[in-house]
C-alpha cells in the first residue's frame, strides 16, 4: 500500500526530522508500497560478488539503525545500505539539524551519526538474516573515540556475519576531523588496518567526499589499487554551497545533498574512474532524481548507483520511475546491460 501520495503534504509541513521518523515508522508499519513487477533483465548486474536484479540502492543516512532495510527492498530497491553506524550509540549534534532546501531539490544535514550502534544494528540484522537481499553496512568512528581506526576495525568484525559488503565512511562533514583520514598517508594506514580486520571476503568500500583536490583524488585512486580496494562510492555531502544562490536555510553549516551536488559529485566519479582506469567499481550517488540522472551517472563510470534527498521530495513512485526510465534509456543507446553503459562518457 502506498500512503505517500497522501501522507506527503502532511510530512512536508513538519520538521524534516520528525518526517524522517514518521516515515520510518510508516515503513516499519508495513505501510511502504511493494514493487512486484520484477526487474528487466537489461537492469541486472554483477558486481561485488554479487548479482544485483536492478542498479539502484538506497545511500546511507535514511536508515541508520536498519530498522527497514526490506522495506526498501520490497519497495524495488536494488539493494540497501543501512548506518551509519557507529560503536557506541550517539545522540549526535543539536536539533534542528535537517533542513529541506525544496526550491532546490537539496537538503543540508548536519546530523553527526546519531544512531544507536552496533550492538543494536547487529540484533536487526541478525534477525532479519534469513530474507537475503543485498544489505551493506556503513561503518563510522564514534565522535570521542580515543583511536578512530578502531572503531572501524570494530565494524569489520562485528558484521561480518550479517553485512553484504561495507562501506568506510570517512566523508561525513559533520565529525570533526574524520575527512582528514582521506589524507594519503591516513587513507594507507587505516585501509590497511581495515583489511586486516576482516577475516572473510565481505566486500570492503570506500565512500568519499565530493570536495577534494586533485590530489586528493589522485592519492585516493591510487591507495585503491595498491590495497586492491573492493570499491569506492563518490560520494558524500558537500560543504560547498556553489548550486545554491539564496533562500531560507542555505547559510546551515552541514552537508549539502541532492540536485545542487549533481554536477560536483558526478565530476568526481568520472575522475576517480579515468584516475582508477576502470579497474575499480564505483556507485555513484549524489542529486540522482530520475532514470536519466541515474544514467548520466552510469556513463560517468558507476556500476550501482544510490539515492537519499530526491526520495524525500518524490517519495517512493521514483524508484519504480527511475528503473523504467533508465531501462529504456539503455535501451535506446543499444545497450542490452547496464554494464555495457559503466563509464560511456569518460576518456580513459
Ligand atoms: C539526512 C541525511 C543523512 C545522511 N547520513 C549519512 C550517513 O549516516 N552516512 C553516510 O555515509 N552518508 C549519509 N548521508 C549522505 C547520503 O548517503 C548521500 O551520500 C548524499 O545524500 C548524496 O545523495 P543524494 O543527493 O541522493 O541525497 C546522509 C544524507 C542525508 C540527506
Amino acid at each position: 500500500m502506498n500512503l505517500f501520495p497522501l501522507v506527503r503534504p502532511a510530512l512536508g509541513l513538519v520538521n524534516p526530522e520528525r518526517a524522517h521518523h514518521l516515515t520510518l515508522l510508516g515503513l516499519k508499519m508495513g505501510f511502504g508500497p511493494a514493487d512486484r513487477a520484477g526487474d528487466p533483465a537489461s537492469l541486472g548486474i554483477d558486481l561485488l560478488g554479487l548479482h544485483f536484479s536492478n542498479p539502484l540502492g538506497i545511500a546511507a543516512g535514511f536508515d541508520k539503525n536498519g530498522e527497514v532495510p526490506d522495506a526498501m527492498l520490497a519497495m524495488g530497491m536494488g539493494f540497501a545500505e543501512v548506518g551509519t553506524v557507529t560503536p557506541r550509540p550517539q545522540g549526535g549534534n543539536p536539533r534542528p539539524r535537517i533542513f529541506r532546501l525544496a526550491a532546490y531539490g537539496a537538503v543540508i544535514n548536519r546530523l553527526g551519526f546519531n544512531n544507536e550502534g552496533h550492538a543494536a544494528l547487529h540484533r536487526r540484522l541478525e534477525a532479519r538474516a534469513h530474507r537475503g537481499g543485498i544489505v551493506g553496512v556503513n561503518i563510522g568512528a564514534n565522535k570521542d573515540a580515543v583511536d578512530r581506526i578502531a572503531d572501524y576495525e570494530a565494524g569489520i568484525k562485528t558484521f561480518e556475519d550479517v553485512a553484504s559488503y561495507f562501506t568506510v565512511n570517512i566523508s561525513s562533514p559533520n565529525t570533526p576531523g574524520l575527512r582528514a583520514l582521506q589524507g594519503r598517508g591516513e587513507l594507507e594506514t587505516l585501509m590497511t588496518r581495515v583489511l586486516k580486520a576482516r577475516a572473510g571476503n565481505v566486500p570492503i568500500l570506500l565512500k568519499i567526499a565530493p570536495d577534494l583536490t586533485a590530489e586528493d583524488r589522485a592519492d585516493i585512486a591510487a591507495v585503491a589499487l595498491d590495497l586492491k580496494l573492493d570499491g569506492i562510492i563518490v560520494s558524500n555531502t558537500t560543504i560547498e554551497r556553489a548550486g545554491l544562490v539564496s533562500g531560507p536555510h542555505a547559510g546551515e553549516a552541514g552537508g549539502l545533498s541532492g540536485k545542487p551536488l549533481f554536477a560536483l559529485s558526478t565530476q568526481v566519479l568520472a575522475d576517480i574512474y579515468r584516475l582508477t582506469g576502470s579497474k575499480v567499481p564505483l556507485i555513484g550517488v549524489g542529486g540522482i532524481a530520475s532514470g536519466a540522472d541515474a544514467y548520466v551517472k552510469i556513463r560517468n563510470g558507476a556500476s550501482l548507483i544510490q539515492l537519499y534527498s530526491a526520495l524525500t521530495y518524490e517519495g517512493p513512485a521514483l524508484v519504480t520511475r527511475i528503473k523504467h526510465d533508465l531501462a529504456a534509456l539503455l535501451k535506446r543507446d543499444g545497450f542490452s546491460h547496464v554494464a555495457d553503459a559503466v563509464g560511456a562518457d569518460v576518456n580513459l
